[in-house]
C-alpha cells in the first residue's frame, strides 16, 4: 500500500501530524505532496520544524490567487505527481482548496480518497470552505469523520454508511501530542509579558469576515468595546490575509489589541491554555479551546463545529461590535466542566488502522 498525504495549508499541517507520525511509526510506505498554497515560514516551514515532520517530497509551489486560480494550478501539479507515482490512496483533510483539488485530482485518476474530517457542515454555502467540503465529501471513498454529528451530515446527504468511519478529530491528538512539549520548549507568555488568565487571544482570518471592510471595522470595533469593558489586552497573531486587508481599508488597530505575527503551533497552543478566553473565526481554534476548556466566543454566524456549542465550550456571536462584548461577557463567567467530543487522541492511529485492514 503506497499513501500520498496531500496538504497545503496551516491547519492541514498541524491535524495531518498524527497520521504522520503514525504512518513513520507502522514504517508504512508514504510521501507528502505540499500544493504551497501556504508559503511564508510562520503559516508553513515552522510546523514542520517545530512537530518534526518529514519534508514534503514534493512541493508544487501554486502560491497565492484566486480561488480558480489556486484550484487550477493545484490539479495540474497534483496529477502531474500523481501520474509518476504509484499511489493506492491519496488522504486529505479539511476544507481547503488544496483539499478540493486533492481529492479532485485523485478521483479523476481512479485513485482511491480518503478524506479525514469529513462530515462538517456549516450549510452556508457563502463559504467557500463549505463548497470544498461537500464536493470533497462525494468523490471520496473513505470518509473520516470526527464525531457522530458529521457522520449524520452525511448520511443525510446519501452517503452510504459503508463509507463512514467515526474517528475523533486528529487535532485532539496534536494537542495531547504537544501541549506538554509547548511547557518545555516554549514560554510565550513571558515573551509577550502576559501572566496566565489575564488576557484575550484573538484569531480572525475567514474571507465572509476580512474581506468585506464594514465586518472588518465591526470586528475591531467590538475588540476596543471588549478591551475598554474588561480591561485585558487582546494578543491578536494575525493571518497575512487579514493584514492586507486592513491596510487597503485603511483601518485602526484598537488600543489594547496587540497584533503579532503569526506563530508556531507550540506557543499558540501555550497561549491558548493560558487565556482568559479567545475570540476567534477559525475552526480548529474552536475545536482546540473545546479540548483545552478554554471559553471561545465565535465571530461568525454559523458553524461546521456544532459539538462545541452543544457542550457549552463556545458561543456563536456575529460581527456585530455589541454582541461580542455580550458574548465575552456571558463566557467569562462560564463553568468550565464540559467533556471533550472530538475524540481521545487516537484519531491518526485509527484512521491507519483501518487502512491497514483495507488492504488496498
Ligand atoms: C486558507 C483556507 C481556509 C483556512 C486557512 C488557514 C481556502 C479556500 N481557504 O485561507 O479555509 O482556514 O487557509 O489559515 O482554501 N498569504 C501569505 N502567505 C501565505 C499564504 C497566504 O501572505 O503563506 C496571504 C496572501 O495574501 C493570500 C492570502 O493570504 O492572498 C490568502 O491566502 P489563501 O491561501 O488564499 O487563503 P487563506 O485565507 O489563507
Ligand atoms: N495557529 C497557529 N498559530 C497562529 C494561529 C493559529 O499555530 O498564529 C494554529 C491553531 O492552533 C490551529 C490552526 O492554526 O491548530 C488553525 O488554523 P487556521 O485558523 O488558520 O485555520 P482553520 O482552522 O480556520 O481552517
Amino acid at each position: 500500500m503506497k499513501i500520498s498525504i496531500i496538504l497545503g495549508t496551516r491547519p492541514e499541517i498541524i491535524k495531518m501530524s498524527s497520521i504522520v507520525r503514525e504512518l513513520e511509526e507502522r514504517s508504512l510506505d508514504y510521501f507528502v505532496l505540499h500544493t504551497g498554497q501556504h508559503y511564508s515560514y510562520n503559516l508553513d516551514k515552522i510546523f514542520f520544524e517545530e512537530l518534526e515532520l518529514p519534508l514534503p517530497k514534493y512541493n508544487i509551489d501554486v502560491g497565492s490567487g484566486t480561488h480558480a486560480e489556486e484550484t487550477g494550478k493545484m490539479l495540474i501539479g497534483i496529477e502531474k505527481v500523481l501520474q509518476k507515482e504509484d499511489v493506492n490512496i491519496v488522504l486529505v483533510e479539511g476544507d481547503t482548496n488544496t483539499v478540493l483539488a486533492g481529492a479532485l485530482a485523485s478521483a479523476k485518476l481512479f485513485i482511491k480518497v480518503g478524506h479525514v474530517e469529513s462530515g462538517l457542515r456549516s450549510f452556508d454555502r457563502g463559504m467557500p470552505e463549505e463548497i470544498n467540503r461537500v464536493i470533497t465529501d462525494h468523490i471520496s471513498d473513505f470518509l473520516f469523520a470526527p464525531t457522530n454529528v458529521a457522520k449524520e451530515n452525511l448520511l443525510n446527504e446519501g452517503i452510504d454508511d459503508n463509507k463512514i468511519i467515526v474517528t475523533g478529530n486528529t487535532i485532539v491528538d496534536a494537542v495531547y501530542q504537544n501541549l506538554e512539549i509547548a511547557k518545555r520548549k516554549v514560554d510565550i507568555l513571558n515573551k509577550l509579558k502576559m501572566s496566565p488568565k489575564k488576557y484575550l487571544l484573538a484569531t480572525i482570518h475567514r474571507q465572509e469576515n476580512v474581506d468585506v471592510k464594514e465586518k472588518l471595522q465591526n470586528i475591531l470595533d467590538g475588540f476596543r468595546f471588549v478591551c475598554n469593558e474588561f480591561d485585558l489586552p487582546i494578543i491578536y497573531p494575525i493571518h497575512p490575509r487579514t493584514m492586507k486587508r486592513l491596510k487597503e481599508f485603511k483601518l485602526e488597530i484598537p488600543k489594547g489589541v496587540k497584533l503579532v505575527e503569526p506563530i508556531g503551533f507550540l506557543e499558540f497552543l501555550q497561549l491558548e491554555a493560558q487565556a482568559a478566553l479567545v475570540l476567534t473565526d477559525s475552526g480548529g481554534v474552536q475545536e482546540e479551546t473545546c479540548i483545552l476548556k478554554i471559553p471561545c466566543v465565535t465571530l461568525r454566524d454559523n458553524t461546521e463545529r456544532p459539538e462545541t456549542l452543544e457542550v457549552g465550550s463556545n458561543m456563536l456571536v456575529g460581527t456585530n461590535p455589541e454582541k461580542i462584548v455580550d458574548g465575552v461577557r456571558m463566557m467569562l463567567n462560564k463553568a468550565r466542566n464540559w467533556d471533550n467530543p472530538f475524540g481521545d487522541g487516537t484519531s491518526g492511529k485509527k484512521i491507519l488502522k483501518f487502512l491497514e485492514g483495507a488492504k488496498l
